[in-house]
């Protein structure tokens, strides 16, 4: 097994490397690829933790090398929010960046799973599925916009306002990746019960959980320890999916197109990727009325995305 984190000498991505490199299955080897001059470092540094995944860092001439042979592509490549900066304001920088990223992906390593974190990702999933389209190398079930970073949060703030254990928690988290795309469904949630003023601001929270971050940092960047955890999650779960053990996680992926071409749901993980998205059940009224009311701007999300790669 073979994992590839792209963005590696990053905020997110030093973070996501180090829990990979404590938590993979031993005899994985992690590729660390970054155009930053301190990742063959960041490499260095992670292999004296003991634990037997090799890790390897690879420099901007030498991203060939770092995806050949990669089962799982971890991609949080890119600019970072700063205040003010609205999610789509990064559609530019980290457009261009994903789009030759994917390029390369498709050149060497056509079969790996893609787990894209680079934002808007509302957006950059759909460039990437048009990039593999165009190299004609597109598999459905196995690219995958990572939105458990909204999953976890969501089940973060529900335990602390309910003072239940986070463990005893499970939220549904559907739609996109920002703002009001980003749709728990708290009328789902079986160890807790909410007012709806509680429903309100807890789906507030949610929604603006990312801003909450990037205004308490000041400047400094944008979350980058949870997405961390909230990735090497997402990828450990890709992982035993593929060594054949089934797993369910939310990922935003090209379903069956009822609500919107991607879209984020529960997918059961397995050894070619997405074995099958799970329906999300009945939705209470404000969550039908949230969700008809985000479609539109998820769906020009996603059409700024295929035009942007097809320009
Ligand atoms: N190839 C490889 N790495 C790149 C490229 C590229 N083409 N362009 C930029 N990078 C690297 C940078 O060198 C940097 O190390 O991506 C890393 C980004 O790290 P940070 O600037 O610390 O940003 P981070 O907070 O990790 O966020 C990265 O994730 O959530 C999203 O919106 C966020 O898109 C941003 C991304």
């Amino acid at each position: 097994m073979k994992v590839t984190v792209l963005g590696a000498a990053g905020g997110i991505g030093q973070a996501l490397s180090l829990l990979l490199k404590t938590q993979l299955p031993a005899g994985t080897d992690l590729a660390l690829f970054d155009l930053a001059p301190v990742t063959p470092g960041v490499a260095v540094d992670l292999s004296h933790i003991p634990t037997s995944v090799s890790v390897k860092g690879y420099g901007k001439e030498n991203l060939t090398e770092a995806l050949a042979g990669a089962d799982v592509v971890l991609i949080p490549a890119g600019v970072p929010r700063k205040p003010g900066m609205d999610r789509s304001d990064l559609f530019n920088m980290n457009a261009g960046i994903i789009k030759n990223l994917v390029e390369n992906i498709a050149d060497t390593c056509p079969k790996a799973c893609i787990g894209i974190i680079t934002n808007p990702v509302n957006t950059t999933v759909a460039i990437a599925a048009e990039v593999l389209k165009a190299k004609g190398v597109y598999d459905k079930n196995r690219l995958f916009g990572v939105t458990t970073l909204d999953v976890i949060r969501a089940e973060t703030f529900v335990g602390e306002l309910k003072g239940i254990p986070v463990e005893d928690v499970h939220v549904p988290v559907i739609g996109g990746h920002s703002g009001t795309t980003i749709l728990p469904l708290l009328s789902q949630v079986k160890t807790a019960q909410f007012t709806q003023e509680e429903i309100e601001s807890l789906t507030h929270r949610i929604q603006n959980a990312g801003t909450e971050v990037v205004e308490a940092k000041a400047g400094g960047g944008s979350a980058t320890l949870s997405m961390g955890q909230a990735a090497a999650r997402f990828c450990l779960s890709v992982v035993k999916g593929l060594q054949g053990v089934h797993v369910t996680e939310y990922a935003y992926v090209e379903g069956d197109g009822s609500d919107a071409q991607y879209f984020a749901q529960a997918v059961v993980l397995g050894a070619n990727g997405i074995e099958e998205i799970l329906p999300y059940g009945e939705l209470s009224d404000f969550e039908a009325k949230a969700k008809a009311d985000m479609l539109d701007g998820l769906k020009k999300d996603i059409q700024m995305g295929i035009d942007f790669a097809n320009q």
